[in-house]
């Protein structure tokens, strides 16, 4: 008799009995075949697309997978690449990442524990949380490109324009106002502008809409936009009612996108990094502010809300600004590199290029016309060229982001934006490969539509 211990089989150490082996076999190769279907059938992939299209996006949608979407588009054979989701929702600006793959090591911070560790940059400053290096890169670049006025402006740093915007609204509010100021901007205005505003339902200040319907004799604050996000228009502000302040974003003033035409000298003028270098993840922004009262009480806000903004992505903004800097005035840098300015404006003349390529292959799809102008900066005469299309579906759709998202093409419908869903906002600075898959897409849909 063959005794139940002999027939017992050992592995590492564990004592397996025949039938339990069989039975390990049998289920690995179940999970094995459930997971090969899994990865088939695309489940397993990871899309960087919250419940409403994208995380962080500008309508409120949260992300869960952020940190596991890939720096780069996975590859695909043309199969897969068809149905693939091309997600030009929101303004990711990962177009530039070739830019500053290509600058190698010059780029480069090196930042040791011991850094950082005060919460102080410059007790000095009225901004006590502005690093000095930053401070002066930012004053040299709008210095070079002639965008911006940087003379008896105050310089505040915020954890990205959109914590800035916040600031201006708490510095320009009265908190014992009798009622809330109205806050408006011109539609089609950047989608973010009413969720901000209405999103702790404040006291101080309430959202307003369309400053072309707003007519009241009351104090109120216009958001002007300019190069304007979504349709890439120049804007000025468009009610002149007493008792009005105007807050200039101009997160699109720059060459790639704009011709230069004079230097901004607003009181109040909104910038971000997102858009300029691309360095939307550094989550930094700035403001020049005239006022000192104004900046002191923006200062007030987000020492308040996030004791100050952080020293880390300041020391590596101040080095990406100053090698921009340095690809047009440092002979050496220059002679070795692409400046910066020069790629962007490549890279946006080309995409443009592309889609209105598209969009002359057939009758279902319009562009609005965008101001060309002389370029102070560049010496060149062009078209702005945003970083986002506002395209009109024409002919019978009525709502153009779903008719686009049965192509499997993700934008944002014009009634975020305060217009008509006709519209839908699609962003020209991603990837490379899903935007050629885009422009691939969008060409054969309007040519088979206008058949
Ligand atoms: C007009 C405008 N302002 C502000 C922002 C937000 O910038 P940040 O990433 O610095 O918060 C954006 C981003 O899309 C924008 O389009």
């Amino acid at each position: 008799m063959v005794s139940k211990v002999a027939s017992q089989k050992k592995i590492k150490g564990q004592v397996f009995l025949p039938g339990t082996v069989h039975w390990l076999v049998v289920s690995v190769a179940i999970n094995l075949g459930l997971l090969l279907k899994l990865i088939h059938d695309g489940h397993l992939r990871m899309e960087w697309s919250g419940p409403n299209g994208m995380p962080g996006k500008e309508n409120g949608a949260t992300l869960s997978s952020l940190s596991s979407y890939p720096a780069e588009p996975k590859q695909a054979n043309d199969g897969q690449i068809q149905q693939k989701l091309i997600n030009l929702d929101h303004g990711d600006p990962t177009m530039y990442q070739s830019y500053w793959k290509q600058m190698g090591d010059r780029t480069t911070v090196v930042i040791s524990g011991w850094q950082s560790v005060s919460y102080f940059s410059d007790t000095k400053n009225l901004c006590w949380f502005l690093e000095p290096g930053f401070a002066n890169a930012v004053t040299r670049l709008h210095n070079l490109v002639g965008n911006a006025e940087t003379e008896n402006q105050h310089i505040v740093v915020g954890t990205g324009s959109t914590q800035l915007f916040q600031a201006v609204l708490y510095a320009l509010c009265p908190s014992d106002a009798p009622e809330p100021m109205s806050i408006v901007s011109a539609a089609p205005f950047y989608s973010s502008y009413p969720l901000i505003t209405e999103c702790l339902k404040s006291g101080l200040y309430k959202w307003r809409g369309d400053a072309n319907d707003f007519d009241k004799d009351e104090p109120y604050i216009e958001l002007v936009t300019s190069p304007n996000n979504p349709d890439g228009s120049i804007r000025e502000a468009v009610f002149n009612g007493s008792g009005g302040i105007v807050v200039h974003d101009l997160a699109y003033y720059w060459p790639q996108y704009t011709p230069i035409s004079s230097r901004a000298d607003y009181d109040i003028m909104l910038f971000t990094l997102s858009k300029s270098t691309g360095h939307a993840g550094m989550r930094l922004g700035w403001a020049l502010v005239k006022d000192e009262t104004i900046a002191k009480k923006m200062v007030k806000f987000i020492e308040i809300s996030s004791i100050g903004v952080s020293k880390d992505s300041q020391v590596r903004a101040a080095k990406i600004l100053d090698v921009i800097s340095d690809t047009y005035e440092d002979a050496e840098t220059s002679n070795e590199s692409k400046p910066f300015f020069d790629y962007g404006y490549e890279e946006m003349k080309k995409r443009w290029g592309q889609l209105r390529e598209a969009v002359n292959k057939g009758q279902s799809f319009s562009l609005p016309n965008l101001p060309v102008g002389k370029c102070n900066f560049s010496n060149q005469t062009f078209g702005t060229q945003p970083a986002f299309a506002w395209v009109k579906c024409e002919q019978a759709v009525d709502d153009c982001e779903s008719f686009l998202k049965k192509h499997k093409i993700l934008t944002r419908g014009g009634a975020h934006f305060g217009s008509s869903k006709k519209y839908a906002r699609v962003s020209l600075i991603g990837h490379e490969d899903d935007y050629n898959e885009f422009i691939r897409r969008f060409s054969q849909i309007n040519y088979v539509e206008s058949l």
